[in-house]
């Protein structure tokens, strides 16, 4: 049967733009691009889950969330963010990617346009364009390490430009947009009058001194600012599925039947482990991250070594490699990586045109594959210059 006969326009339109998934592990393939930590939270998060299915807390919970959590949230967002919140601004979901669909489904028709510095998270190209929107890229170079400018924003402003994307520290590039570029950013929306979309699902994750600073903390960017966040990347729970929105009430109510369409609520044995890891001390994360950045410099020194050139990894976990000197595209040096190397990379372009000539690498891979997927890869791209 030809089921394409069936799909609507927007499944055509998408089809095969995921990729395929691979479901059998390939026997000595390293996977040094991936965007999953491999750390576990602490014990008391499984404890609190426990707790909470042996308890049978497992009936739909408000659309917003528990209010525990949402409290919690509240407090984390004062304390770690420099945003004062109410819980009637937050909005606990399953995770920040539907997150980001309903703040966009609330704010885009048809037609519009939203900006955000590319290369970028491929999902904002997906959803905008499920929505009939477009996600106009606004590139960035690798000369000033991938970081935007307003001006640039600027320049991209049409008459249909409703929201910019902002994500710091950023998915693929490992760019932290330093304060004065956020600030200038916030005057730009308020000038122009146009909502920020802040996605710092990566706040925790920054190095060498880099500060992550949230947008709706600066002058009049809290009543035009989403805040968008996660449990996924910073407490290692990407399949828990548990993330949240900070907007203005108004906002927050116009999302709501989209959040409610897609999930009802947002699972609600995550939310006590979420509850669990925002109440308890983040000493913890420091371990997690010395670690993180040992393997970061260890990735720069293979890099320095063959040597290739690299923009300079300020924050998430990612390495973004320049492969240029190869004389290889995107595509062709990961799909040789994995053949010829047995390595698995992201190509750049997957955060659309501006990433060709770059691959992601990341920091989730644990010794001692770390260490060999590194001598793996140095081999095979001394091979190639
Ligand atoms: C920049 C960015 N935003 C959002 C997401 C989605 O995260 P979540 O697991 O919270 O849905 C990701 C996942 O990789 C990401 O990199």
């Amino acid at each position: 049967m030809d089921y394409q006969q069936f799909f609507s326009q927007r499944a055509k339109q998408l089809h095969g733009s995921l990729g395929r998934q691979t479901s059998v592990p390939i026997p000595g393939l390293i996977n040094l691009g991936s965007g999953t930590p491999d750390f576990l939270p602490p014990q008391f998060v499984f404890d609190a889950m426990q707790k909470a299915l042996s308890e049978g807390k497992i009936q739909y919970t408000a659309w917003t969330g528990i209010p525990e959590l949402r409290a919690a949230i509240v407090e984390k967002l004062k304390t770690e963010n420099n945003i004062q919140a109410t819980v009637d601004e937050i909005v606990v979901t399953s995770g920040a990617q539907e997150a980001l669909m309903v703040t966009l489904m609330a704010l885009l028709d048809a037609g519009d346009e939203v900006l955000t510095p590319s290369p970028n998270y491929d999902e904002y190209t997906r959803d905008a364009s499920i929505l009939g929107a477009t996600l106009v890229p606004v590139p960035t170079t690798i000369e000033t390490n991938f970081t935007i400018t307003a001006a640039a924003l600027e320049a991209a402003i049409t008459p249909k430009t409703r929201a910019l994307i902002v994500v710091t520290p950023n998915n693929p590039t490992g760019t932290v947009l330093p304060e004065q570029t956020l600030r200038d950013i916030a005057e730009l929306a308020q000038r122009r009058n146009l909502l920020v979309i802040s996605d710092e699902i990566y706040e925790y994750y920054t190095f060498d001194g880099h500060k992550h600073v949230s947008m709706a903390s600066l002058p009049g960017m809290k009543e035009r600012t989403i805040t968008i966040n996660s449990f996924s990347k910073s407490f290692a729970m990407t399949g828990m599925r548990l993330g949240y929105i900070v907007a203005p009430t108004p906002l927050v109510e116009a999302m709501l039947p989209f959040h409610h369409a897609m999930m009802i609520c947002a699972n609600v044995v995550t939310q006590y482990g979420g509850l669990a890891v925002l109440s308890q001390p983040r000493d913890w994360f420091k371990t997690q991250l010395a670690e993180y950045d040992r393997r970061r410099r260890l990735w720069l020194q293979t890099l320095d070594a063959i040597p290739l050139p690299y923009s300079e990894p300020q924050g998430a976990y990612y390495v973004f490699i320049d492969i240029r000197p190869t004389g290889l595209t995107s595509a062709q040096f990961v799909a040789r990586a994995r053949e010829e190397a047995r390595l698995v990379f992201q190509p750049g372009t997957i955060g659309g045109g501006a990433g060709e000539g770059f691959i992601r690498g990341a920091l989730t891979k644990g010794s001692p594959e770390f260490e060999e997927g590194l001598e793996r890869f140095a081999t095979f791209v001394r091979g190639l210059l």
